[in-house]
């Protein structure tokens, strides 16, 4: 019998593509650590998400691990997210949250009020209210940082940035919440690669031209992984298993 994610294999559709590559045929751990619970309501999620459409945009394998490394491996209990649409990544944070008794660990922001709709009711089927905020709006918005320290009661400790893949809105986004992090705190946005500069809508370099001009603004301490991965580079290639990549910006201490 195949546990937890190793049947994801044989699944048809892109979101499955991490599960299908060579050397990955086992359950990764942001998977191995859920409860008997947890796994079957991200099973469940998957299904409902699978009969919805076939690629739900969620973040994958490499990249929600690098946050479950990050956030489980240093206690870090109050996390911004930018961008959460159907709830894959905020239902793994909300599990992490629960594991290490952080309440109020997750804030999370979407300009979609259906998809966070949607979101809502799979994070009370998951139970995890009491670890999970959500909110509608603008992840731009002057004050959304505001209700973010109202409900943690504290400075974000790691914001992550998976929401527009917009040139303009991604330098927004820098500009707002990088001066909100405590020191010490990380900001991490998804899709910071060459490869992913073709889901900016308006072709006008997304979040890698966004970060890379910024950094140049504001010379922080950064990585930008798999910048230079560029269309038609398959992930089992990589290092770092991401084409889409993921920059990494600290505030000093
Ligand atoms: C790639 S999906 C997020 C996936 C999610 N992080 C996950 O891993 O499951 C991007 C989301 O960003 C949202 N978004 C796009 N532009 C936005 C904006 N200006 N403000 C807030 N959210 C935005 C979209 O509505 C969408 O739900």
């Amino acid at each position: 019998m195949k546990s937890r994610s190793e049947g994801f294999a044989g699944r048809a559709g892109p979101r499955y593509w991490w599960f299908r590559t060579v050397g990955r045929h086992y359950v990764p751990p942001v998977f191995a650590a859920l409860t008997d619970d947890e796994w079957s309501v991200l099973e469940a999620w998957f299904a409902a998400t699978d009969a919805m459409r076939p690629d739900t945009g969620e973040c994958n394998v490499p990249a929600i691990s690098v946050l479950h490394g990050l956030v489980m491996g240093s206690g870090i209990g109050h996390v911004v997210q930018l961008g959460h649409y159907l709830g894959y990544s905020t239902l793994l944070l909300g599990f992490m949250m629960r594991r290490m008794s952080r309440r109020r660990g997750v804030f999370s922001i979407d300009i979609d009020a259906e998809a966070t709709d949607f979101t809502r009711a799979w994070i009370a089927r998951a139970h995890l209210e009491d670890y999970v905020q959500l909110m509608v709006c603008d992840s731009a918005d002057p004050e959304a940082p505001r209700q973010a320290h109202r409900y943690f009661g504290a400075e974000p400790d790691l914001v992550f940035v998976d929401s527009s893949h917009q040139y303009r809105q991604t330098l927004s986004e820098l500009d707002l919440w990088y001066g909100q992090l405590r020191p010490g705190g990380l900001l991490l946005l998804h899709d910071a690669s060459a490869f992913a500069t073709q889901f900016d809508p308006r072709g006008e370099g997304g979040v890698q031209r966004a970060l890379s001009e910024w950094l140049k603004r504001a010379p922080v301490p950064a990585i930008l992984l798999n910048e230079g991965a560029r269309p038609g580079v398959a992930g089992d290639t990589l290092v770092y298993g991401d084409p889409c990549g993921l920059g990494i910006v600290q505030r000093p201490l």
